[in-house]
């Protein structure tokens, strides 16, 4: 007679290892707008609302993007243990909970992409003049369609400077914003020892008004255009099919997939959100695209040097009992 057992839940070693890799992932200013929670039949992950950014993310898109990366992270952690998770999505102050599926060994991309989780990060430096390997926009399409959401390669020149132009109207909207200012200082620390936020060196050199695609200004210092980017950027739009807050976070998990497999193919990411966080230039950005729905975040890729690592909070402040 054939039994059914319930595979065993994961037990503390492996779930804090699991949440060291969840909080490496990339979040709105290194907001780290996550809590994680071992119970007896599974994970629970959390959004930890007094992390939201009130006035970059009224709505909560960003940190729900942010968790899904997280939890991206978390569950390839749990994977690579041998112990995979199976992911439900959760309710109230509970954004997903992962229940454990039959242990089996990784799969050499599960390892491979885990690898590349501390080495991942983001890129505010200069990207090289030199183009990307063909086959690199189809496996990052290919990572996007893997959690259920497309990217978009804005291929056409006409349509890259129109992107431009959303992105630079949508950050002139946000600076007009004296909240959203005073909130970005907030989380521009400057200081590079400290545990969030975005210091000095991550910062990047402050954006240059003849950029193509302006960066935020987390206030770096000024740079000359001498060492600027490649004449021509390589540039998606990454969306799902829906709207709703759970489609964030299912964004969020498409986002760590992209990264985790740019950092894999050797490429540079750098982050857009000022486009997505004002209305009006999502809507104009959507229908560029020519999607029908929201699109959740702009993406550059790229060739370029390593430049900083920022720091994260230690897993026993993301813990809850
Ligand atoms: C939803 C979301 C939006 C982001 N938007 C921007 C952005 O507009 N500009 C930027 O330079 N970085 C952006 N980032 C990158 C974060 O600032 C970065 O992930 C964080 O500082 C941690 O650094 P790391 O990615 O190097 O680990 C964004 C990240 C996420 C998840």
């Amino acid at each position: 007679m054939m039994t059914t057992t319930t595979p065993a839940t994961w037990n503390p070693a492996v779930f804090t290892a699991a949440v060291g890799d969840a909080v490496q992932a990339p979040s709105i200013h290194n907001s780290q707008p996550w809590r994680f929670r071992l119970g007896d039949d599974g994970i629970e992950v959390m959004l930890d609302e007094r992390r939201r950014l009130a006035a970059a993310d009224a709505d909560g898109r960003m940190a729900r993007i942010s968790c899904g990366a997280a939890v991206f992270n978390l569950r390839l952690g749990l994977a690579v243990s041998g112990l995979p998770a199976r992911l439900g999505l959760g309710s109230g102050p509970v954004l997903v909970h992962l229940r454990p599926a039959r242990p089996r060994p990784p799969t050499p991309t599960e390892a491979r992409l885990h690898w590349q989780i501390p080495r991942r990060h983001t890129n505010r430096g200069a990207f090289a003049d030199v183009p990307v390997d063909p086959c690199g926009p189809h496996q990052l399409m290919a990572a996007a369609r893997g959690e259920g959401a497309w990217l978009d390669f804005v291929t056409d020149d006409a349509a890259l400077v129109s992107l431009a132009e959303l992105i630079r109207d949508a950050d002139a909207r946000l600076r007009a914003d004296a909240a959203y200012t005073a909130e970005l200082r907030a989380w521009s620390t400057g200081a590079d020892h400290r545990v969030e936020g975005i210091g000095a060196l991550a910062a990047g050199a402050a954006p240059h008004p003849a950029e193509l695609l302006t960066r935020r200004d987390f206030g770096g210092p000024g740079r000359a255009m001498t060492c600027d980017v490649a004449r021509r950027p390589v540039v998606a739009v990454l969306g799902v099919l829906g709207d709703d807050s759970d489609d964030a976070l299912r964004a969020g998990l498409a986002l760590q997939n992209v990264l985790l497999t740019a950092a894999d193919l050797g490429l540079a990411t750098a982050m857009y959100s000022q486009p997505i966080e004002v209305p009006a230039t999502r809507e104009r950005l959507r229908a560029a695209v020519g999607r029908i729905h929201d699109p959740q975040l702009v993406l550059r890729f790229g060739y370029a040097p390593t430049t900083c690592y920022t720091n994260r909070r230690p897993v026993t402040d993301v813990i809850d009992p």
